[in-house]
């Protein structure tokens, strides 16, 4: 099973295995990751599921919707790498990212 790196708001570096074709959001989810509130269940409509990027991955992801572009608006401190968890999906090529929740949901 793949895996990626996922730091905590508390700095902490978790490892997370992930099924391809699962979001960021349901890994982390099963992984027990601290700090993603997922308000909305995964719907597109809260931000309190903002992770960042390393950055490394463009070309692998897709683009962000229009509606998680919105979204990512209300975020706190938003950067170029942010995305909401629930809206990136997971492949093979995958393996090895890592990414940050945000410290501040809201
Ligand atoms: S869980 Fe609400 S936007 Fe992702």
């Amino acid at each position: 099973m793949p895996q990626l790196t996922c730091i905590n708001p508390n700095e902490q570096a978790i490892d997370v295995s992930f099924e391809p074709g699962e979001t960021i959001l349901q890994a982390t989810y099963r992984a027990g990751v601290d700090g993603i509130l997922a308000e909305c269940g995964g719907g597109c409509s809260c931000a309190t599921c903002h992770v960042i990027l390393n950055g490394n991955w463009d070309g692998t992801l897709e683009e962000p919707s229009v509606q998680e572009a919105d979204m990512l608006s209300f975020a706190v401190d938003p950067t170029p790498y942010s995305r909401l968890a629930c809206q990136v999906r997971l492949t093979d090529q995958h393996e090895g990212l890592t990414l940050a929740v945000a410290k501040r949901q809201y």
